[in-house]
């Protein structure tokens, strides 16, 4: 299998926040932006693996911004580190204003997917090479996360989260 980069798995989806989608403050509904950041990272895993991809796990979800009702969001999926079986997806999330057209972030997320065969279990993916210092910056820190993500799944020991325990030496 031979390598790839982030953006050959980069997948954008742009849509509006319809008034079915709001909570009672008419800003979206956080399931409904979870469900979208779930598609499009999925989309993202399936790019880099050419495989059937499930979700592991949801690693971190920042919504440090409100979208409100009207809004145009943009949900930018990549692949920021695959490992044997697994891949890390991290997503940026805009909003676009409607007059100028510029686009400011409005939130952050991380999710984790496996590639599985026809009958469920787990199979490899290709190596994700980083290009930029961003991706790069992304690469680095997604052993960190899938460390602490299996850590609280209780899949691993404490002693084995080598990375983890890095940072507090
Ligand atoms: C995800 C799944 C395939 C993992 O199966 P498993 O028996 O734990 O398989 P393994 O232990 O071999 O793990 C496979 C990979 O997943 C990773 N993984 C498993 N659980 C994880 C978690 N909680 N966080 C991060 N990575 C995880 C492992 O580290 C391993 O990665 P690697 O091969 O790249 O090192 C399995 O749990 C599953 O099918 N879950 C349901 C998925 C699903 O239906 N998602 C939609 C939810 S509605």
């Amino acid at each position: 299998m031979s390598p790839k980069t982030p953006k050959e798995s980069r997948t954008v989806m742009t849509d509006m926040v319809l008034p079915g989608e709001t909570n009672p403050i008419n800003n979206l509904f956080g399931g409904e932006l979870l469900a979208r950041m779930d598609r499009a990272a999925g989309i993202a895993a399936r790019r880099h693996s050419r495989r059937i991809v499930v979700t592991a796990s949801v690693n971190h979800v920042a919504f440090n911004r409100a979208i409100p009702l009207g809004s145009v969001v943009t949900v930018e999926a990549k692949v920021s580190r695959a490992f044997k079986t697994s891949m890390e997806v991290f997503m940026d999330i805009w909003i676009e204003d409607r007059e100028s057209g510029l686009k400011t972030k409005a939130n952050e997320a991380i999710y984790t997917f496996v590639a599985v065969d026809e009958t469920g279990r787990p199979t490899a993916v290709p190596e994700l090479i980083p290009e930029t210092d961003l991706e790069r910056e992304r690469f680095e820190a997604a052993l960190r996360r899938k460390q602490l993500s299996l850590l609280l799944a209780k899949k691993i020991k404490p002693e084995d989260a080598t990375e983890l325990k890095a940072l507090f030496e």
